[in-house]
């Protein structure tokens, strides 16, 4: 992806809606957000989807097992999956389910034009199926033969043999190579592509594309008996959203080309090799980009019901607050990394640089604005400013094209972290200024002068502070901006065309910027600080260190 979309389509999976939503789920739509408010920020026009998977085997026998139809078992899922996104301040613009008529009407469509391009035939399968994954797997992929489980996953299988429609996907397998040797960074990150690539050159079989055992789906067209692979149907959301079959419609034209998939390691074949295989074989575009990010553990053990430690997102978000919690995701692994969670972290993250980074920066500037200049906000001093100084005020518009390349590559832990660095720079600048020393020199002009311009610089770095973490806390950046007496709130300027870094972006000057038409003003008054990150209590009762 460039810097400089006009439109951008970022989608994180559908989640499966046979169980509550676990860290994985919180932690795509938490990345697809602060991608999608870092795009809205530069004056780009988003539609950031996610939703529900609710068709399919599995779900069909989790309401079984609730001794619910699988209608009202949704219904009743879903609200959890769509509190999630709100208790995680995800900006959607649109949650899709898969049984909508809407989607019905798309996933139709698209299974048409499959037919109409001669891509699907009738045949007869055999073979091993794991509901758990809702996928097939061959002979060699199974482990515990013969009742087995499949190696990749684990998943139980079990032993299959239905009529039913079969994509060629045989038929791709060349096309998909020559398109990943000319677009090499359709995949990320680069590792993803290798493996996705010698997946492919070992041989694409075609695959059934309907089940007879299961009518927990949509029909397949003039084939009642039938209903289409959940795969198939969920895949199809990703069309659904931009209004599919209408294709000539201003909203496909513009996002469809522009389209970012976030998605799991574990599901990146469907997406990289099925996926756009049925896109050239209906002859639409392919997805821009597809980024695969990894799995989190939990204390070095992966997560399972059956372990009973499953991290709950609802919780963890009560326990710490939800810009901790999104800070600390984006925070912990480079995205695409495997991450470990450890409760432990969670919290030396949010004392070291939350607490002590980012909230002691804007305690000391602020305060000291309030001690020593009864809250105004003081001139600069352009003859008395040093190399220092110079660098603290320069940071954010020297650093707005590097975070800009990081959030272009779905690097948002690079992002963050460029961030910090500048933290502790400005953290560091103000111990050696030491204005509060400055300030006791009464009989020097220039010493005044001098503290003057640190207190400046600061309070114009904590303003590119607010702005550039706004994507990643974005409560926290607009409590900041406020302190930073701003009236206009800063999601106020996350939007098309009127983006605070838009021209930024495209001048790439200082004095032409569009969001220094948000000056801190000379002699305003600023509102009384407020601490950004409160101290965690310790009870060391409960938790003994
Ligand atoms: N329904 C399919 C996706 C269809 S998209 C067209 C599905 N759903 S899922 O609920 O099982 O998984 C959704 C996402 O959660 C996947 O991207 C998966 O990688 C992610 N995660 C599940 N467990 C995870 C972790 N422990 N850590 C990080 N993400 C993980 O697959």
């Amino acid at each position: 992806m460039t810097l400089h979309q006009p439109a951008v389509y970022i989608t994180t999976p559908i989640y499966y809606i046979n169980d509550r939503p676990h860290i994985g789920h919180l932690y795509t739509s938490v990345m697809a957000d602060i991608l999608a408010r870092y795009y809205r920020m530069t004056g780009a026009e988003v539609v950031l989807a996610t939703g529900t998977d609710e068709h399919g085997a599995k779900v069909a026998q989790a309401a079984q097992a609730k001794n619910q139809t699988p209608q009202m078992y949704v219904d009743d899922m879903v609200v959890h999956f769509q509190q999630l996104v709100e208790k995680a301040n995800v900006q959607f613009d649109d949650f899709i389910r898969t049984t909508q008529e809407r989607h019905h009407r798309c996933a139709t469509a698209l299974w048409d034009k499959l037919v109409k391009s001669n891509a699907i035939y009738k045949g007869h399968y055999a073979g091993w199926y794991a509901v758990r994954d809702e996928a097939y797997y061959d002979e060699s992929d199974l482990i515990d033969t013969p009742q087995g489980r499949c190696a990749p996953t684990g998943a139980p299988v079990e032993w299959l043999q239905e009529d039913c429609y079969f994509f060629k996907l045989s038929e791709w397998q060349q096309p998909l190579i020559e398109y990943y040797r000319h677009n090499p960074d359709v995949i990320g990150p680069q590792h993803r592509m290798n493996e996705v690539v010698s997946f492919i050159e070992r041989g694409l079989h075609d695959f059934a594309v309907s089940r007879t055992h299961v009518s927990w789906g949509i029909p397949v067209p003039n084939c009642p008996d039938q209903v289409m692979y959940v795969w198939i149907d969920a895949l199809a959301n990703y069309l659904t959203v931009l209004g599919y079959p209408d294709e000539e419609s201003q909203k496909f034209q513009k996002f469809w080309p522009n389209c970012l998939h976030l998605l799991g390691k574990d599901i990146l074949r469907f997406h990289a090799i099925y996926w756009p295989a049925l896109l050239m074989a209906v002859g639409l575009p392919l997805p821009k980009r597809l980024f695969a990010h990894g799995w989190w553990m939990n204390e070095g053990q992966k997560m399972s019901k059956s372990i009973g430690n499953v991290i709950d997102p609802f919780m963890l978000i009560d326990t710490y607050g939800v810009d901790p919690v999104r800070y600390f995701l984006a925070r912990h692994v480079r995205f695409g990394h495997d991450g470990d969670f450890q409760v432990r972290l969670v919290e030396q993250t949010y004392d070291s640089e939350l607490v002590n980074g980012i909230g002691n920066l804007a305690h000391r500037v602020l305060t000291f604005v309030q001690s020593q200049y009864h809250g105004v906000v003081p001139c600069m001093h352009p003859d008395l400013v040093d190399d220092a100084t110079a660098a603290i005020l320069m940071w954010g518009h020297k650093n707005m094209q590097r975070m800009g390349n990081c959030m272009a590559n779905q690097d948002i832990f690079g992002y963050v972290d460029t961030l910090m660095q500048g933290v502790a720079t400005a953290n560091g600048y103000i111990s050696d200024q030491a204005p509060w020393r400055l300030l006791k020199q009464t009989d020097s002009e220039s010493a005044r002068g001098k503290a003057d311009n640190v207190v400046s610089v600061l309070l114009v770095f904590l303003r590119d502070l607010a702005t550039y973490i706004w994507p990643v806390m974005p409560q926290t950046a607009e409590k900041l901006w406020g302190m930073l007496g701003f009236t206009t709130p800063l999601s106020q300027w996350a939007q098309p065309g009127g983006g605070l870094m838009a021209e930024a972006l495209d001048q790439k000057t200082m004095a032409t910027e569009s969001w220094l038409r948000q000056t801190l003003d000379v002699g305003m008054c600023l509102p009384v600080p407020a601490p950004l990150f409160p101290k965690r209590v310790v009870d060391e009762t409960l938790n003994p260190r």
